[in-house]
């Protein structure tokens, strides 16, 4: 698979990366033998951009990780996240960052980790401080590179100041566009990005159901684009999308990632999944190319993104 460069720190990821989060959270009941074998097999196919958190199973997630990339964890980039409270506060004061950090090295078995972000911003603890601490561990050789969750534009350059930010991550796909308003910073201070829920939690891969088919303990039952009144435009926003990729042999999936690439060369998509199957499938996305015609025609179909809010209120991300 081709390689695009993150930032400009030295930063090179396979152009499709692989999200393990599903593995442990957010989407129902899973299987760990599973999650170790997709991680294994996307390793395989040419994926070298592994992505966990700490608030992933709290400690749970890394280690699936860690076991699953252990045999080949010095060919590719790890990166993992700090911040959550276990009450879904933040906290990134110094002390916490520190205590992250040494418990996510034990839980993923590691004497590095290679992309460390801070996953949200917390508005009691100066950015300049997070990232103060971040350079600590880097100067340490401890972290390698320095990432932003969901941050905006000012946290972004005043973290930059103190730390060079190699990528921000945050929530981006054919569904869900508000980060296009801070791609131009990222551009002017050559950091990359990292799209997440690139296939917009599933709904962009032609298999979403009504929000109550859902496991109990799925998001989804919740989240705005399920729920009636938007989960049927995003449906027939979706067959429209499915019918597009059909005429180019490809699936909607592939088509999502696609175009995902096709907005940047600093962009590297993290689907996640668990199944081996939509693993060859999403990572072969990377073979897809779009034409100005095919880009055009999606516009069309979706000329701002899909319908309902990605977060309900209380989780909604604010950006400064
Ligand atoms: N920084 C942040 O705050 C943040 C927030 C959310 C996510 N993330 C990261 O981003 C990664 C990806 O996001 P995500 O997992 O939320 O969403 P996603 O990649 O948009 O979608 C994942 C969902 O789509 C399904 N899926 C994936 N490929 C499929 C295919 N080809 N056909 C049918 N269904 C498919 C998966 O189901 P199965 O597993 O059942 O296949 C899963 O339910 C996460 O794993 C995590 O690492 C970061």
């Amino acid at each position: 698979m081709k390689q695009r460069q993150l930032g400009q720190q030295g930063l090179s990821t396979s152009e499709i990366g692989y999200g393990a989060m599903g593995i442990s959270i957010a989407y129902g009941p899973s299987d760990r033998q599973e999650g170790i074998a997709t991680i294994r097999r996307a390793y395989d196919l040419g994926v070298t951009f592994f992505d966990t958190a700490e608030l992933y199973g709290w400690g749970e997630n890394e280690t699936i990780v860690g076991e699953a990339v252990a045999p080949f964890r010095d060919d590719i980039v790890l990166a993992t996240k700090f911040g959550w409270t276990r009450d879904y506060g933040q906290d990134s004061r110094p002390e916490h960052i520190r205590e992250v950090v040494e418990n996510s090295l034990r839980y993923l078995g590691v004497d590095h980790i290679d992309v460390l972000y801070q996953h949200r911003p917390d508005a009691n603890v100066p950015i300049e401080d997070v990232a103060g601490t971040v350079k600590e561990f880097i100067d340490a050789g401890t972290v390698k590179y320095f990432g932003l969750s969901e941050a905006g534009p000012d946290t972004i350059r005043r973290a930059h100041a103190v730390q060079p930010v190699s990528v921000l991550q945050t929530e981006y796909s054919l569904f869900e566009r508000t980060v296009e308003s801070i791609l131009p910073t990222l551009t002017e201070l050559g950091i990359g990005f990292v799209p997440y829920s690139p296939l917009g939690r599933g709904f962009l891969t032609g298999t979403a159901k009504p929000a109550a088919e859902y496991d109990a303990t799925d998001m989804r039952r919740t989240d705005p684009r399920w729920q009636p009144g938007n989960f049927e435009k995003n449906v027939e926003a979706t067959r429209q999308l499915t019918e597009l990729a059909a005429t180019k042999g490809a699936t909607v999936s592939q088509l999502a990632l696609a175009w995902l690439l096709a907005q940047g060369d600093q962009i590297v998509p993290i689907p996640g999944t668990r199944s081996l199957k939509r693993l060859e499938e999403n990572v072969a996305a990377a073979d897809l190319t779009l034409t100005t015609g095919d880009l055009e025609r999606i516009k069309l179909i979706l000329p701002t993104g899909g319908y309902g809010a990605r977060y309900t209120e209380a989780f909604m991300p604010t950006w400064e």
